[in-house]
């Protein structure tokens, strides 16, 4: 079934699958169709249908929210296609390199654990090797379950079999429910990906700054790791800011540790506390981790030098605290289109 997308750069037809969101036929095809979260929660991939019909996948999206759909609006995110369509979208339609188009993969559930009370790490384990960037995520379907839900990968390495990940628990979340009703290992779930453009590219020049709350400090390991195996921290600095609630909510610090300490003093972390007050300066079990009370983002503002204009920076987490985080580093004169976030609600 033919989908035509109309942009500023002329019109481009591409074959969606029935069965397949929009957004993930385009970009399988190669085509750079606009989007952030892929699941339903931004509003980037919003369409103007001018001809044909969708179903939606997801009826409870929270973008669905942002759109004038009496005037045709859909998510690309969250429609399939049941006829042949015409598309109306912003801007200039580019086309992706053939080594950076997303696929549908398979793989099966392995080595659960348990990070902390509502914090869990899981591998998948693909039928096929994915090459990724640092920062990219996937979206995961599991049987029975409406929708896909995106998870940033902990690891990194050019082509992978096992992706590392690491979901929160959330009340109501349809996948995290499944997660951690049941020891899944083994069970088959659906990825597709990667996707995800805040990526950590070999050889940028400059120092990097890291801000992630809660489960969005999975990518930003993945960019440590990219970094410290490129020698990034050889030649820059790097500034990382973890904001949790309290010091029994933190996971990961073994790994924090061992990159700080790989890099001989160029690597400051930074674990920022909002509902806990520490009671000293550095982690009593990590050696290389800084303690400090508040917001993450606030913590950053207190903590940054005043002119980060060379620096690369990363931001990931709930959308207020993104918007926050991207505030600060404006203040500190980062230009806007050089941050790169993540939002997930
Ligand atoms: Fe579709 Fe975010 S990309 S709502």
């Amino acid at each position: 079934m033919d989908i035509a997308v109309l942009s500023r750069t002329g019109r481009v037809t591409f074959d969606v699958s029935p069965d397949e969101p929009i957004l993930y036929s385009g970009l399988r095809a190669g085509l750079a169709l606009p989007y952030d979260c892929a699941t339903g929660t931004c509003g980037m991939c919003k369409a103007r249908l001018t001809e044909g019909t969708v179903e939606t996948v997801w009826s409870e999206a929270p973008a669905l929210a942002k759109l004038q759909r009496d005037r045709g609006d859909i998510l690309m995110c969250q429609s399939r296609a049941t006829t042949p369509c015409t598309l109306r979208v912003p801007g200039e339609m580019k086309t992706l390199p053939s080594d950076a188009r997303p696929k549908a993969h398979t793989g099966k559930i392995q080595s659960i654990q348990r990070l902390t009370t509502d914090v869990m790490h899981f591998e998948v384990g693909l039928t096929t090797p994915m090459r990724f960037d640092a920062g990219q995520f996937v979206v995961l379907t599991a049987p029975g379950l409406t929708g896909g839900r995106a998870y940033s990968m902990v690891n990194h390495s050019t082509f992978e079999r096992d992706l590392e990940l690491v979901i929160k628990k959330k009340p109501g979340g349809a996948l995290s429910d499944w997660l951690f009703a049941a020891d899944r290992s083994g069970e088959d779930v659906g990825v597709f990906g990667p996707l995800g453009r805040a990526t950590f590219r070999p050889g940028e020049d400059g120092d990097l700054v890291m801000i992630a709350g809660g489960s969005g400090i999975a990518g930003m390991l993945s960019i440590l790791e990219h970094a410290t195996a490129s020698g990034h921290f050889k030649r820059h600095r790097g500034h990382v800011y973890f904001g949790v609630r309290t010091l029994a909510d933190a996971f990961y610090l073994d790994r924090f540790a061992t990159h700080a300490a790989a890099s001989d003093g160029a690597l400051e972390i930074v674990l920022a506390l909002s509902d806990e007050r520490p009671t000293t300066p550095m982690h009593p079990a990590y050696s290389g981790i800084h303690l400090a009370h508040g917001y993450v983002h606030d913590v950053a503002d207190a903590q940054l030098a005043p002119d980060c204009s060379n620096h690369a920076c990363f931001v990931a987490g709930p959308p207020p605290m993104v918007d926050g985080a991207i505030r600060i580093l404006i203040g500190h004169g980062v230009a806007a289109p050089s941050i790169r976030y993540d939002k997930f609600g």
